[in-house]
């Protein structure tokens, strides 16, 4: 009895740690990727707004980035610009959830469980100013008519610094 008691005693704590382990490591996996297309993102837009012609840089909030291996990979919104950007069905309640949260009360990111060994992770992303320009109160006539033109059905604007604008998400095996 006394053994009985010792061996649950040791697998318990130890069982708990194999998870940790696993969501440690499943988490490591999912910055490094976003963190790689964050990167990118931000150097082609940097790069497409110092030209000035924003009107042409408007295909440059694209994702253009390779994916990484065995992950897919998207960025999705409350207030959509692009349709295709729809949430897949995991997300809509952290979008629904964020949206509605003050931006400070927003976590870092989040991990959950897809099934086994899938992971869903999401990251918010924020209104910075360089977004304004195409996404702002007051983005310039041309870029308007531009955005209007190629997506009539866009959501994406009048947000201020500091709005939740939206999510990149992740789904990978690990
Ligand atoms: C040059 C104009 C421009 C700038 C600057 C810009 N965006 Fe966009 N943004 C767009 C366009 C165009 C789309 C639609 C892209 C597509 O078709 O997938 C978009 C789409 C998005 C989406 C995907 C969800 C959706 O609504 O379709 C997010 C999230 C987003 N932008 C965030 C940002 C953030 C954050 C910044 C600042 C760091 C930013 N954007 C700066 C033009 C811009």
């Amino acid at each position: 009895m006394k053994y009985f008691l010792m061996l649950i005693c040791f697998s318990l704590p130890c069982y708990g740690a194999l998870e940790d382990e696993q969501e440690i490591k499943a988490i490591e996996k999912a910055h490094a990727a976003v963190d790689s297309v964050k990167k990118e993102f931000k150097q082609v837009l940097m790069d497409a707004v110092k030209t000035g012609d924003l009107e042409k840089a408007i295909p440059s909030c694209k994702i253009k980035v390779p994916k990484p291996k065995h992950m897919k990979v998207g960025r999705t919104s409350h207030r959509l610009r692009n349709p295709k950007n729809a949430p897949p069905e995991w997300t809509k309640s952290y979008l629904e959830k964020f949206s509605k949260a003050k931006p400070e009360d927003i976590p870092k990111y989040v991990i959950t469980s897809l099934g086994k060994n899938q992971y869903g992770y999401v990251q918010p992303i924020f209104v910075e100013p360089i977004c304004l320009n195409c996404h702002g109160r007051y983005v310039a006539k041309d870029v308007k008519a531009a955005i209007r033109k190629e997506y009539p059905q866009d959501m994406a604007i009048n947000f201020d610094v500091g709005d939740f604008r939206g999510l990149i998400w992740l789904e990978f095996e690990n």
